[in-house]
């Protein structure tokens, strides 16, 4: 099947990448000429482990190729996917669907054959609605499917979450989009990935209750880490504690410095719009932005505590190890480590940091922070270490050197990547997120 793949950021390009090794033959489209540029010289616009040689490898295959050409690029094809982003609104936080729009508009206007319009950009109820009314609009006689099919997929493991997902989710009650869909993704369920058809605004808030259930669970332990710091209490149990229990499980109950990233943030704030045009208020959505919002700064503060405090912490020097809102990627959209470098900065603090593939994208968000070439060249003369993203390289970081190179032996353990025994046994003082 020929599929067309509008929008090849971190979601299409992996998206569109994965359908080739299926065996489909995709045109991955962008507006970004740099970034087709790249891609045809075959040079990742970004990071994501594995994505390198399965692009390769499928354009060797002959069935993935890149333009910048819409019109070039969906034609023949029998699924179109738009991935474009959909960023916050400038001052409302309501989905900025401007690229989603003017996709709809242009595939409308170029379409020479029948075709199902797929949405895998997170988009908020009704957006597929409009999505139909604009290709109507544009006068196109060729029949035309739009389903939702939302992104699940996790940066970072996002070529397994793609090939192995929990569940893949498609919203229409066409039986052509079905029929077409099914296509897509029968390589998936011949390996029995769940397949949850359903109507297309009902599939549209999956994807948004999802994003914001499990915002809410990190949200939820790391205020629970606050009161296990004040009762002397360890938040690591606990999470084991209450994980073990098959109603709650495990995953999303790592204390740490606040959700980041690319979707989490938008996301929340969009359902909260939703919610709001509908007259019907999601409380406990509004409580988890408030808390996680305050939250990055306060870690900010966690880190000048341990330097004696604000008025103490003036001049003296931080090392911040992670600056990604997550390991394996280079993704810096919301990081908490912004937050974190800000309130350290404003301090007065001298901020010097390394990240294995975040520092060419955080360089422009923290100007002030000074951009190490290792982990030790960041520590070296440090009045506190702070670990922001678990990285694996920080996991094993050889303690004695830090010991040497540090001014001062503090470790801030933001993601409670250590033992607290095993640290303090060797004369640091070791403060973690709900640890005592
Ligand atoms: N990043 C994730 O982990 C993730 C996971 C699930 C869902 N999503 C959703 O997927 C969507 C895309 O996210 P992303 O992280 O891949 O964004 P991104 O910014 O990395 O990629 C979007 C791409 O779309 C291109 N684009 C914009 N307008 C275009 C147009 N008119 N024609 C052609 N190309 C155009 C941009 O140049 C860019 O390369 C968003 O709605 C996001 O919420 C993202």
């Amino acid at each position: 099947m020929k599929i067309a793949m509008i929008g090849s950021g971190y979601v299409g390009l992996v998206s569109g990448a994965c359908l080739a090794d299926f065996g489909h033959d995709v045109v991955c489209i962008d507006k970004d000429t740099t970034k087709i540029e790249r891609l045809r010289q075959g040079v990742m616009p970004i990071y994501e482990p594995g994505l390198e040689a399965l692009v390769e490898s499928n354009v060797r295959a002959g069935r993935l190729s890149f333009t910048t050409d819409l019109a070039e690029g969906i034609r023949g094809a029998s699924a179109i996917f738009i991935a474009v982003g959909t960023p916050s609104r400038r001052g409302d936080g309501h989905a900025d669907l401007s690229f989603v729009h003017a996709v709809a508009r242009e595939v409308g206007e170029t379409l020479e054959n029948d075709a199902v319009v797929v949405t895998k950009s997170t988009v908020p109820v009704g957006t597929g609605d409009e999505v139909e009314r604009i290709i109507a609009e544009t006068g196109c006689n060729h029949r035309v499917a739009v389903v939702s099919n939302p992104e699940f997929l996790r940066e970072g493991a996002a070529i397994a979450d793609f090939k192995r997902p929990d569940r893949i989710v498609i919203g229409t009650d066409d039986e052509f989009g079905r029929e077409v869909m099914r296509e897509v993704y029968r390589p998936l369920y011949l390996n029995e990935a769940p397949i949850l058809f359903t109507d297309r605004r009902t599939s549209e808030l999956i994807k948004y209750a999802a994003n914001a259930f499990l915002a809410t669970k990190i949200t939820f332990i790391n205020e629970i880490a606050d009161l296990c710091e004040q009762v002397g209490a360890d938040v690591q149990d606990v999470s084991r504690g209450i994980g073990m229990d098959k109603r709650i499980g495990a995953k999303f109950l790592h204390a740490g410095p606040g959700y980041g990233g690319s979707c989490f943030p938008k996301d929340t704030l969009a359902l909260l719009k939703t919610a709001e045009d509908y007259d019907s208020p999601l409380r406990i959505v509004e409580a988890v932005v408030k808390v996680n919002e305050s939250r990055k700064r306060a870690m900010g503060r966690k880190v000048l505590d341990a330097l004696g405090g604000l008025e103490a912490a003036r001049g003296k020097r931080v090392a911040l190890l992670g600056l990604t809102f997550k390991p394996n990627t280079d993704d810096m959209r919301d990081s908490p480590a912004i937050a974190v470098a800000q309130a350290l900065t404003d301090a007065g603090v001298v901020v010097a940091a390394y990240d294995p593939e975040g520092m060419e994208l955080a360089k422009p968000l923290m100007p002030a922070v000074r951009m190490a070439d290792s982990p030790y060249s960041a520590i070296e003369g440090a009045d506190a270490v702070a670990i922001v993203t678990e990285w694996d390289a920080f996991r094993a970081l050889d303690l004695a050197r830090v010991k040497e190179l540090a001014k001062a032996p503090v470790l801030v353990d933001l993601r409670n990547i250590y033992r607290p025994d095993d640290v303090r046994a060797l004369g640091f003082t070791y403060i973690s997120v709900g640890r005592d």
